[in-house]
């Protein structure tokens, strides 16, 4: 079996950007989110799993200053890297498991996953994630987080996934996080199928 990094690399070293199932050009939901809830551009940002996903392009775009950009995979950072050009100078990069990875206390006003938490199938592993949002984020900030819903597909890029409700997807995070909204959503994918999300966002306390 490959290693995390090891998979993802794979991936990305053998499919197009807009040939894999979570592909969309814009991630409309969560730009939608982020300016409600961190409308103001000088906000410090973290999209975990970013992979190369067209939000860095778009949260640039609208103005945002303070931009990390987190994946495992070294492959996926190079690419959308290479894609913003000169726009990626303004961005924070960083390439590690997002169970390891080093944060300074508070250091984020708004963490944003887009389909990398249902991939923690391991009761330890999502425990390393919450204690870092709870580490990362500041108090009164916020977090995004988009997993498949009860109606998605159980397995994605050959991994098995957990699929939540909201209920169940804030259950893992605890009462600190409180619930301010969750929506679900249809996406379709580059094959013509349809995959039920979920997202929710909750205000650290
Ligand atoms: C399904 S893709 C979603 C990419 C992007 N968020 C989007 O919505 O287009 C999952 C991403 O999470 C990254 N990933 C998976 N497990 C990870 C982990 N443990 N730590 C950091 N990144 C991870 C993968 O490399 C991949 O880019």
């Amino acid at each position: 079996m490959l290693s995390v990094k090891d998979h993802w690399d794979k991936v990305y070293n053998t499919k197009a950007p807009d040939q894999v199932s979570w592909y969309r050009p814009h991630l409309e939901t969560s730009l939608a989110l982020i300016e409600r809830v961190a409308g103001d551009r000088s906000a410090s940002l973290i999209d975990v799993g970013g992979g190369e996903s067209t939000l860095v392009d778009d949260l640039l775009a609208r103005g945002y200053q303070n931009i990390t950009i987190l994946d495992v995979s070294q492959t996926a950072i190079d690419i959308a890297r290479k894609r913003l050009g000169l726009g990626a100078k303004q961005i924070h990069w960083l390439v590690a498991d997002i169970t390891e990875a080093q944060f300074e206390p508070g250091a984020y006003d708004l963490w944003h996953d887009r389909a990398v938490f249902h991939f923690l199938t391991a009761a330890e592993h999502r425990a390393a994630y919450v204690r870092q949002v709870a580490r990362a984020v500041k108090l009164g900030g916020h977090v995004i987080v988009s997993t498949f819903g009860p109606e998605g597909p159980t397995k994605c890029s050959g991994l098995e996934v957990v699929r939540y409700d909201s209920e169940a997807l804030h259950d893992q995070f605890g009462a600190r996080f409180r619930l301010i909204e969750s929506s679900k959503e249809l996406h379709h994918t580059p094959f013509g199928t349809t995959q039920q999300f979920l997202y929710c966002c909750c205000k650290m306390e």
